[in-house]
């Protein structure tokens, strides 16, 4: 039974009457333009073909009742308990009911309407993977939540209402990126983001090539003060440019020739810090122009900076991922390799030659196994469209 058809029958037998809509919406594979969203640069991701599911159909109350099938856990919460994160029976509200519950909070923040609501949900976007399996939650309930209540809102005002949401209910400090995706995306696209302006364009894979995702089967958890910590040397590392460049405001507003002038003026792990970041904006901004030229070999090399970067200077990586990419980079058809997301865990991103994917991810796991003892799960994906809902 696929997922899709597993909630159908959750829900009829938890709730006795079938639902009305299912919404979907995926998680997210970046490509290029890592921990920068949060310093108004340029990202690279792409909606994938892992998602969320939600069944769903108005209870015809206030309070909404949840059934988490993956958990086999169930929640019940309204307007009023949210707002201490509690359940409508004051017990605090678990972590994984944070998402959805976050997301109430946020439209009601909006005065949207939220109708109480019958759910059942799963996913197969694994869990602090580096895949945004928590912003495709908060997008797929948020596209339901729209359905019930009748209203219409452009989806990168929904992803910045599920960005609100993560910041200040979830307690995650993010950026706008995982939530861009996984409402915006493209089938077969990559997706062009200004964290800035919020601009964006769709842009082509280049030719003959697929995105393989590598999981190293470490776990990491968001919340984990190491990303707060990362975002807060950003914001210190500007206020501090401040004093030469007044008129920067973000580390997107710094160049590189400027940074390099003032880097010994910064505390030596904010400077390091601060490097990635201005370097990330510029190798994403040249990426897509490269891309347009089609010249995977320098857009590869890019990814491979990136992870070198992010290893090096951002001190987000773990062993486990460092084998994983340099594994990657080594073999023959790939182009680029490097981990994707937060870090700390979770999965690489790959970029390979069509005619050679089969081979780089049975080689690649093999490679991994013998030196971690650690099984990765590999696969293909494919760049999906963004999140919506339809009826049964
Ligand atoms: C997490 C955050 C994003 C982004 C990435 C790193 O996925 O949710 O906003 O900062 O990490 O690029």
């Amino acid at each position: 039974m696929d997922t899709h058809q597993r909630l159908i029958s959750a829900f009829h037998q938890h709730f006795g009457t079938d639902p009305d809509f299912v919404a979907r919406a995926p998680g997210r594979v970046n490509l290029l333009g890592e921990h920068v969203d949060y310093n108004d640069g340029f990202v690279l991701p792409a909606a994938i073909d892992r998602v969320t599911l939600v069944a769903f159909r108005d209870s015809g109350l206030s309070r909404s009742a949840l059934l988490a099938l993956d958990l086999g856990e169930e929640t019940g919460f309204d307007h009023q308990s949210i707002l201490k994160k509690q359940d409508s029976n004051g017990v605090p509200l678990s972590a994984w009911a944070r998402y959805p519950a976050g997301m109430l909070w946020s439209l009601n923040a909006e005065g949207l309407e939220t109708p109480g609501m019958q759910a059942v949900f799963a996913s197969d976007v694994p869990r602090g993977a580096g895949l945004s399996s928590s912003a495709s939650v908060e997008m797929a309930f948020g596209a339901a939540w729209e359905k019930l209540g009748g209203w219409s809102i452009p989806p990168i005002r929904l992803a910045k209402l599920g960005q609100k949401a993560e910041i200040q209910y979830v307690g995650v400090n993010c950026g706008i990126m995982d939530q861009f995706a996984s409402a915006c995306g493209v089938k077969d696209r990559l997706l062009y983001l200004d964290c800035r302006s919020l601009d964006w364009q769709p842009v082509r894979l280049p030719e003959k090539t697929v995105i393989v995702i590598a999981d190293t089967s470490i776990r990491r958890s968001l919340t984990n003060s190491a990303y707060n910590e990362r975002r807060a040397s950003c914001e210190e590392a500007v206020r501090i440019l401040q004093g030469f460049l007044p008129g920067v405001r973000a580390l997107r507003d710094v160049s590189l020739e400027q940074f390099h002038h003032f880097a010994a003026c910064l505390p030596e792990i904010t400077a390091r810090r601060a490097q990635h970041i201005v370097e990330e904006i510029a190798r994403t901004r040249q990426a897509v122009d490269l891309l347009e030229n089609n010249d995977i070999s320098r857009f590869g090399q890019l990814m491979n900076a990136c992870h070198a970067s992010l290893r090096d200077l951002y001190q987000v990586s773990c062993p486990e991922l460092d084998v994983l990419a340099k594994l990657a980079q080594s073999m023959p058809g790939c182009y680029g390799a490097r981990l994707t997301g937060a870090g700390f865990g979770g999965c690489t991103v790959n970029l390979v030659a069509v005619e050679a994917a089969d081979t780089f991810a049975h080689d690649l796991a093999a490679g991994y196994t013998k030196i971690t003892s650690l099984k990765p799960d590999i696969y293909i994906c494919r760049a999906t469209d963004g999140a919506s809902v339809e009826t049964v």
